[in-house]
C-alpha cells in the first residue's frame, strides 16, 4: 500500500523580534526548493514581511491566510507561487482574528480558535513536503495557531544578552503547549546574525551552546548565520537566492539529515 505523504508542519518562532524568523523562513524555502522539496510558506504575522520577502505587491494580494482562518476562502484560492515556493500570505488584516473570534464567541462560529490553522493546512498538507510558517513576536492568537499547527519549532536567536532570554520564553510557551497535548518537537535554535569578529558574540555564542549542552531538549545548532548585508538587501529587493545564501543551505541540510 503507497504511504499518505504528509507535510512536515515547521514553525520559525521566537518571542523576539527581529531576530531573523522572516530571512530564516524564506532562505530555508528556497533552499528546500533547490534540493527539489515541494515547500509552501504560510505567513502568520500581520505584518506581511514573506510577500515583501518574494517581491510580491501589497496591491496583488486581494484574499489571505486571514480569509481561509475566518472560512471565506480554501487555501487553493490564495495560493500564489513565487522563486518555487507556493506562498499563503498575509498582511495586515491578520490582526483582525481575536476580535472576531471573539465576537463570535456566543454563537460558536469559531469552536476551536486555537485549531483554525491546523484546520486550513489540513486542505494542503499533502500536497507538501515541508510547510514552513513565520510567525511573530507576539504571544497572541495567530502564534497559538501556529504551534498549535506546527510538528516542529526553530528559534532564531541572536548571541546577544536580551535576545537569548527571548529563546527561553519560546522554550515556555512551547512547554505550556504541550500541556494542552501537543505533541510539537523543537528542532533547535539557530544562531542568527552573528558578528564572529566581536568578543561579545563568542563569548554568548559558547555561553548558549553550554547552557543547552545537559538539555536533551534543545539543541543549538552547528550551522550559524553570519550577519552580513546580503541577507539584507535580498529581503528588502524581495529576490531571495539560495546562492546568496549558502549557509541556509547547509542549514536546511543539518536540520533535515540531507547529504
Ligand atoms: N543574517 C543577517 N545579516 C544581516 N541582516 C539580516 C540577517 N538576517 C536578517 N537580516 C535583516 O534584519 C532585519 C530583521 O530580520 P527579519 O525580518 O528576518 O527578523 P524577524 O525576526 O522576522 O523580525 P520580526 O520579529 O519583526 O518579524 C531585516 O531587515 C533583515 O533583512
Ligand atoms: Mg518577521
Amino acid at each position: 500500500m503507497k504511504a499518505i505523504k504528509t507535510a512536515r508542519v515547521i514553525a520559525v518562532a521566537s518571542q523576539k523580534g527581529g531576530v531573523g524568523k522572516t530571512a530564516t523562513v524564506t532562505n530555508m524555502a528556497v533552499g528546500l526548493v533547490s534540493l527539489g522539496y515541494k515547500t509552501a510558506i504560510i505567513d502568520m504575522d500581520a505584518q506581511g514581511h514573506i510577500a515583501f520577502s518574494f517581491g510580491i505587491k501589497k496591491n496583488n494580494i486581494k484574499k489571505t491566510i486571514y480569509d481561509v482562518l475566518i472560512g471565506k476562502a480554501k487555501m487553493s484560492e490564495i495560493k500564489q507561487n513565487a522563486f518555487g515556493v507556493d506562498l499563503y500570505l498575509a498582511n495586515t488584516s491578520l490582526n483582525d482574528l481575536t476580535s472576531i473570534v471573539m465576537a463570535h464567541y456566543n454563537d460558536k462560529r469559531f469552536p476551536a480558535p486555537n485549531y483554525l490553522l491546523k484546520n486550513a493546512i489540513g486542505q494542503i498538507k499533502a500536497l507538501h513536503d515541508y510547510i514552513l510558517i513565520d510567525t511573530s513576536p507576539s504571544n497572541d492568537l495567530q502564534t497559538m495557531n501556529s504551534l498549535l499547527a506546527s510538528t516542529d519549532i526553530i528559534i532564531p536567536a541572536l548571541p546577544e544578552g536580551l535576545a537569548i532570554d527571548g529563546v527561553y520564553d519560546t522554550i515556555n510557551l512551547v512547554k505550556r503547549i504541550r500541556e494542552q497535548g501537543a505533541k510539537i518537537n523543537i528542532l533547535g535554535v539557530l544562531p542568527t546574525m552573528v558578528q564572529d569578529y566581536t568578543n561579545l558574540h563568542n563569548v554568548m555564542l559558547q555561553n548558549l551552546r553550554k547552557s543547552f549542552a545537559e538539555n536533551p531538549d534543545v539543541k543549538v545548532f552547528d550551522t550559524v548565520i553570519k550577519r552580513a548585508i546580503r541577507h539584507g538587501i535580498a529581503q528588502s529587493n524581495g529576490l531571495p537566492n539560495i546562492k546568496n545564501a549558502p549557509e541556509y543551505l547547509s542549514f536546511v541540510k543539518e536540520v533535515f539529515s540531507i547529504a
